[in-house]
């Protein structure tokens, strides 16, 4: 018996709207995944209509009117670049040689006799996420074990790069929030415990979230036990020069190191101390026991990348290498990095006096002691939770504020807030 047209038709669409189920059924066993910390509190930060609101959560350079910062160098490389009509073919995969030449040498130091015998493998990255996220891949591949110790606090993104590259987290105590200082020997006693073979995450400088770092001859101590007890050190430099203002002074803890026989894997990042956060440039390093290892290591590099995104991104790490193979271009670079430092350091120093003025009675030592960008503030939940709700201050859950975010013009206000809030 044959069809009649409208049920013929009727037929297609159940048919139709059956695939359409299907298909659905792909994906429905999906969660709804929990928003960023970061990203959530600029969100609400937005919707706020409070004209004296402050976004102390993000982590990028604000100048002291608030407004994001384009270095002067970067604009006088990116007016170089224009005039050189250069193509947009691929780069490399390993990327823009001069780029990667040029920043080893930043981070270890032109005379370093890693970089004078070829005693290395370098690769751009995209960013320091990137440069992390290989270095993790890698370490996976190689690494005696596949165990990362990282510090308890540390960057939130640590956690997933090295989890989602299928290394196992362990952690090290490293913050005392008793004294909003360094929990030395707890760091220690958790490293000395850690397996022959481990790899240990280290932030160079400026430590994210808390600004505390070690000392010089803490490092030092560091150094020593890490090399009595086998154990690799990874550095994230992700704010040389933002720290102290200086980008030798910054790098100490990566020199100590090396100079103490360390082989080391290095992740560096060009977000802040160029303010090129969107532009990706970043590197990662390894250094070797002689050239036939770097090649190899290299050869393996590259094989990773091309796997994972081919090759890097070309605007940023030409910027970067614009500035710094031009001694003149690079020393005005120098300036404007201790530029954004001192006006950081300085709104600590007007922020700690403020709230003396206001009749605070906690120590506030840790605001000027601590370096970077970012001050663990001590506050707890119930306080930030005041600050947002009675103030329109948005901060971190874990007390962290972004000091790039306090100015001239609104530390006072900040002051009078956190006052209030922890006075009540
Ligand atoms: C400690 C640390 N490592 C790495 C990064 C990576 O940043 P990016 O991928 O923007 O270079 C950041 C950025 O906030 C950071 O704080």
């Amino acid at each position: 018996m044959s069809m009649s047209k409208c049920q013929q038709l009727s037929s297609a669409l159940f048919k139709q709207q059956k695939n359409v189920r299907l298909m659905s059924l792909w994906w429905s066993n999906v969660e709804q995944g929990p928003p960023d910390a970061i990203l959530g509190v600029t969100e609400a930060f937005k919707r706020d209509k409070n004209p004296q609101k402050i976004n102390l959560g993000v982590g990028a350079y604000r100048d002291d009117n608030g407004s994001p910062y384009v270095l002067p160098s970067v604009i006088q490389a990116e007016n170089r670049l224009l005039k050189k009509n250069l193509n947009k073919e691929y780069a490399p995969i390993s990327g823009i040689l001069e780029f990667c030449n040029e920043s080893i040498k930043l981070a270890l130091s032109a005379e370093s006799p890693i970089i004078k015998n070829g005693c290395f493998a370098s690769i751009q990255s995209i960013s320091g996420t990137g440069a992390l996220r290989v270095g993790a891949e890698f370490l996976k591949r190689y690494a005696p074990l596949k165990t990362i110790w990282v510090p308890v606090p540390t960057w939130g993104n640590h956690g997933q790069i090295f989890k989602f590259s299928g290394l196992e987290v362990k952690t090290y105590r490293y913050y005392d929030p008793k004294t909003c200082g360094l929990d030395f020997s707890g760091m220690i006693d958790d490293l000395s415990s850690a397996p022959t073979g481990s790899v240990i995450l280290l932030h160079a400088c400026a430590h994210n979230p808390t600004g505390v770092d070690p000392k010089p001859e803490q490092w030092k101590e560091l150094s020593d036990l890490l090399k009595k007890k086998k154990l690799f050190p990874f550095f994230d430099m992700a704010y040389q020069g933002f720290a102290s203002g200086n980008v030798d002074r910054d790098a100490v803890a990566v020199r100590t190191f090396l100079s103490d026989g360390h082989q080391i894997a290095l992740a560096q990042s060009f977000a802040k101390n160029m303010g090129l956060y969107g532009e990706r440039a970043g590197l990662f390093s390894l250094t070797s026991l002689d050239t036939d290892e770097a090649n190899r290591i290299m050869s393996q590099l590259k094989i990773i990348i091309r796997g994972m995104y081919s090759n890097p991104p070309i605007h940023g790490a030409r910027l970067v290498s614009e500035i710094l193979t031009d001694p003149q271009l690079k020393s005005h670079w120098m300036v404007e990095v201790k530029g954004m430092a001192d006006r950081i350091i300085s709104v600590r120093d007007k922020l700690k006096e403020l709230l003396a003025n206001e009749g605070s009675t906690r120590n506030w030592q840790h605001i000027t002691d601590q370096i970077g960008m970012f001050c663990y503030t001590g506050l707890e939940k119930e306080h930030v939770k005041k600050l947002i709700e009675d103030h329109s201050v948005y901060l971190t859950n874990d007390g962290r504020i972004s000091m790039a975010g306090v100015t001239s013009k609104n530390v006072g206000y900040l002051a009078n807030a956190i006052h209030k809030v922890t006075s009540q």
